[in-house]
C-alpha cells in the first residue's frame, strides 16, 4: 500500500464509502452541517494532498495555490462550477465529478416539480392544513395538464434525455435545445408549455433564463429548474412572476443559494421552491459517494479517476513518452 496522503473531506457522506477513504490514507471529515467556512479551507491547504468537496465549497484558483501538495480534488456532484478546473489543470491535478448515478432521481424530480407546480400541490396542502378545506368546489384549484402538453427541455444531455424518457409516457411533445442555437432556443421559449432547465452552470449559460428568455415564455407556461440556481435571473425571475408573465416556476435550485427565508423571490406568486435535492434519494447519494471516494482513491494513487472532468486536457498537457 502506498503511503497515506493528508485529506479532508468538507462533509460527512451518506453511506460507508468514507470508510474506504479512511482505511487508506489519513482523512479528517468536517464534522459540520453547513460547509467549513473559507478560512477553514485555507488553513488546511498546505498540508492538504486530497480534497473530497462539496457544490457549497468553492475550490477556485486561489485555494489551489495555497496548497503545493494537493494532487486530486474530489467533487461529491457531477456539477463542478464550484471548482476553477482550469487552475487545477494548469497544476496537473485530476478533478473528479459523479455523473450518470444522478440522472434518473434528477429527472424524477423534475417530472415531481412539474406536477407540483401546475397540479398546485403545496398549495393545496398548505390550504387544507389551513382548515379552508369547505367543501369539494368545481372550480377549485384548477391547474394545468402535464399530460399532451409540449415540453422545452434546455440541455439535451444525460439528464435531459433521462427528463425526455419520462415525458413520453405522459404523451408530451418534446422540443430540445442544445448549446449555442439561439433560434432553436427562442422557438422553445415560444412554443412551450413548461421549459426545464438541465444544461450546466458556465459563463454561457449564466442569466441564460434573464428578462428577454422570460418575456417569450407563454403567460400559461411554467419554468422549471433542476439544473442551477444561476442559470436563471433571480430578479427577472420575481417580476416575471409578479406580472403574471408566466404561470408558474418550479425550482429545485436558486441564486443565491440557499435562499433565506426572507428573499423576495418566495414573496413572488405561484413559486414552489425545495432545497437543492433533485439527487437527494438514500441510494443516489450513497452511489455518488461510492464513486467520489472512488475518484480520490485513484488520483492519490496516481491512477486515472473513473470519472474525471479534466482528464483529456491533462493527457494532452503531459503528452505519453513514445
Ligand atoms: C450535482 O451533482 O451537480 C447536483 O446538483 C447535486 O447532486
Amino acid at each position: 500500500m502506498g503511503a497515506q496522503a493528508r485529506v479532508f473531506v468538507t462533509r460527512q457522506l451518506p453511506g460507508d464509502a468514507l470508510d474506504r477513504l479512511t482505511a487508506a490514507h489519513d482523512v479528517e471529515v468536517w464534522p459540520g452541517r453547513t460547509p467549513p467556512q473559507r478560512d477553514e479551507l485555507l488553513a488546511r491547504a498546505p498540508e492538504l494532498e486530497g480534497l473530497l468537496s462539496m457544490l457549497t465549497d468553492t475550490i477556485d484558483a486561489e485555494l489551489i495555490g495555497a496548497a503545493p501538495r494537493l494532487r486530486a480534488i474530489s467533487n461529491y456532484a457531477v456539477g463542478v462550477d464550484n471548482v476553477d478546473v482550469e487552475a487545477a489543470t494548469a497544476r496537473g491535478i485530476p478533478v473528479g465529478n459523479t455523473p450518470g448515478v444522478l440522472t434518473e432521481s434528477t429527472a424524477d424530480l423534475a417530472l415531481a416539480l412539474m406536477l407540483g407546480i401546475a397540479r398546485r400541490l403545496a398549495e393545496g396542502e398548505r390550504f387544507v392544513r389551513a382548515g379552508e378545506w369547505a367543501t369539494w368546489e368545481p372550480g377549485l384549484m384548477l391547474g394545468r395538464d402535464l399530460h399532451g402538453a409540449t415540453v422545452g427541455i434546455v440541455g439535451y444531455g444525460r439528464i435531459g434525455k433521462a427528463v425526455g424518457r419520462r415525458l413520453e409516457g405522459f404523451g408530451c411533445e418534446l422540443l430540445s435545445a442544445g448549446r449555442g442555437d439561439a433560434r432553436e432556443r427562442d422557438q422553445l421559449l415560444e412554443r412551450s408549455d413548461f421549459v426545464t432547465l438541465h444544461c450546466p452552470l458556465t459563463p454561457e449559460t449564466r442569466g441564460l433564463i434573464g428578462d428577454a428568455a422570460l418575456r417569450r415564455m407563454k403567460p400559461t407556461a411554467y419554468l422549471i429548474n433542476t439544473a442551477r440556481g444561476p442559470v436563471v435571473d433571480t430578479p427577472a425571475l420575481a417580476r416575471a412572476l409578479e406580472a403574471g408573465e408566466i404561470a408558474g416556476a418550479a425550482l429545485d435550485v436558486t441564486d443565491p443559494e440557499p435562499l433565506p427565508g426572507d428573499h423576495p423571490l418566495l414573496s413572488a406568486p405561484n413559486l414552489l421552491v425545495v432545497p437543492h435535492i433533485a439527487s437527494a434519494t438514500h441510494a443516489t447519494r450513497g452511489r455518488m459517494a461510492g464513486i467520489a471516494v472512488d475518484n480520490l482513491l485513484a488520483g492519490l494513487a496516481g491512477e486515472p479517476m473513473p470519472h474525471s472532468v479534466n482528464a483529456d486536457a491533462l493527457a494532452r498537457a503531459t503528452p505519453r513518452a513514445p
